[in-house]
């Protein structure tokens, strides 16, 4: 089938996500035939390194041949059933493999199928853990600046982007944010520790005089990824869990798109050395593979809803709760973090990525070069106000599938990215900005 056809088809049958539609009648929609390991082919046979996960979520390739046969295995045996009065073997053993690996205290899973819905999950559960343990006023939330934990209204409520909030300002609970940690708004002379103790005081002065109606502090650990890939020191979020234990608030970590070892470690709370009382994955749980969310918690949570009347229970459900498909795509991919000694290898990559991009980090038009295990970011100066669009049209040209916010360009590569194909991401996205430059 010619790409032209199925890019005609799409836009009239298909209202896609994020997209101003009509941007469509001059930038066309790039149609995918199918992927292989780190590239996806249109139906023309051009191939685009997929530099962004496909937002986030891929971690071991496109049609991983490990992930592909622990699905269809599970496809022969059972493909769904609903998960209230009933389980089944891969949602178990998922649950306790996830709580084995994740920090200390985190036993319960509770799934959904998107992040945006593990965060309603998080955000309710909280407010319902204050209400059945006679705190019923403690329903108000509170997040970082430019926070972006998704997209349903209750998740728009603890995000700070104004342009996927604004037109559904009187639909959304108004809850407060504190200054980000974000190491790019350090003082000069500042270092990044500083600056993310000086946040954190901030935090502290917040909790202090708000921690009577406060639920929770939600936040992305380590790198708030829809503002920019901002990355920020990790005293930040051993400071805010201690400040959230002495106030009483719990501390949600949304790990949905830093989890999965994207930030060096499997989770990125591990490198404050901090458990939260929520932790949020999805994406890269399934290997980018089948839509599934976890919301974790602890035995002192669990056990507040535990009781002989239903309304103290957490009557919270999707029909897809914790998809056997889903769940063994999920087991399949712990499988080859432990075969493969993946976090290792990743710390190889990551010093090999950081080597040849050393033109990059010196370009005298980027800024702010940054890396926190396998994600990248900097700032372009260019005198382009539509930066992003071109950028991201010309990195197609360049076999490149970038997808720069605003001037600020990232790789966020799966892990099975190559030597050769680091060497090619770097060299063209140099060409690439030297001629928007
Ligand atoms: C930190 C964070 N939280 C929540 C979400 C929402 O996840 P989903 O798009 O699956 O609803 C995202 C998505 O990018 C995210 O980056």
């Amino acid at each position: 089938m010619p790409n032209a056809d199925l890019l005609t088809r799409s836009r009239s049958a298909v209202w896609h996500p994020c997209t101003q539609m009509k941007r469509h009648e001059t930038l066309p929609l790039l149609p995918i035939q199918r992927g292989s390991g780190i590239w996806l082919y249109d139906f023309d046979g051009k191939r685009y390194l997929d530099a962004v996960s496909s937002w986030w979520v891929n971690l071991f390739g496109h049609c991983n041949p490990r992930i592909n046969s622990a699905i269809i295995e599970q496809l022969g045996q059972l493909e769904h059933v609903m998960l209230a009065g009933f389980t089944h073997e891969p949602v178990v053993q998922l649950s306790e493999r996830l709580a084995a690996l994740a920090p200390a205290g985190l036993g319960h899973c509770f799934y959904a199928s998107d992040g945006a819905s593990a965060t309603e999950i998080a955000l309710k559960m909280s407010a319902h853990f204050w209400r059945n343990t006679g705190k019923p006023g403690k329903t108000s939330f509170v997040s970082l600046q430019n926070s972006y934990h998704g997209e349903t209204l209750g998740a728009l409520s603890v995000t700070d982007v104004a342009l996927f909030k604004d037109a559904y300002g009187a639909l959304i609970y108004k809850n407060a944010t504190v200054a980000s940690p974000d190491s790019r708004n350090a003082e000069a002379g500042e270092d990044a520790r500083s600056f993310a103790l000086r946040c954190a005081a901030l935090l502290e002065a917040h909790l202090q005089q708000h921690h009577a109606q406060l639920a929770a502090f939600i936040i992305e650990p380590l790198v708030q990824g829809a503002a920019g890939m901002a990355m920020y020191h990790p005293i930040y979020l051993t400071r805010a869990r201690e400040l959230c234990e002495q106030y009483q608030v719990h501390l949600i970590a949304d790990e949905i798109a830093v989890g999965m070892g994207r930030t060096g470690t499997l989770f990125a709370c591990e490198q404050a050395h901090i458990s939260p009382d929520f932790l949020l994955l999805s994406k890269g749980i399934t290997g980018g593979y089948l839509p599934l969310s976890v919301v974790m918690t602890t035995d002192s949570i669990y056990q507040a809803f535990y009781a002989d009347e239903v309304s103290r229970g957490f009557l919270h459900s999707h029909s897809y709760t914790g998809n056997p498909l889903a769940c063994r795509a999920a087991l399949a991919t712990l499988d080859i973090f432990a075969a493969d000694d993946v976090l290792a290898v990743n710390r190889h990559k990551a010093a090999y990525l950081n080597r040849i991009a050393a033109p990059l980090h010196t370009h005298p038009k980027v800024k702010n070069f940054r890396n926190t295990g396998l994600i990248w970011a900097f700032e372009v100066a260019s005198p382009h106000l539509d930066f992003a669009q071109r950028c991201f049209s010309l990195a197609l040209e360049h076999e490149l599938l970038l997808r720069p916010m605003g001037n600020t360009v990232y790789f966020m590569p799966p892990y099975i990215i190559s030597e050769h194909e680091i060497d090619l991401l770097v060299e063209r996205t140099l060409k690439i900005i030297d001629s928007l430059c």
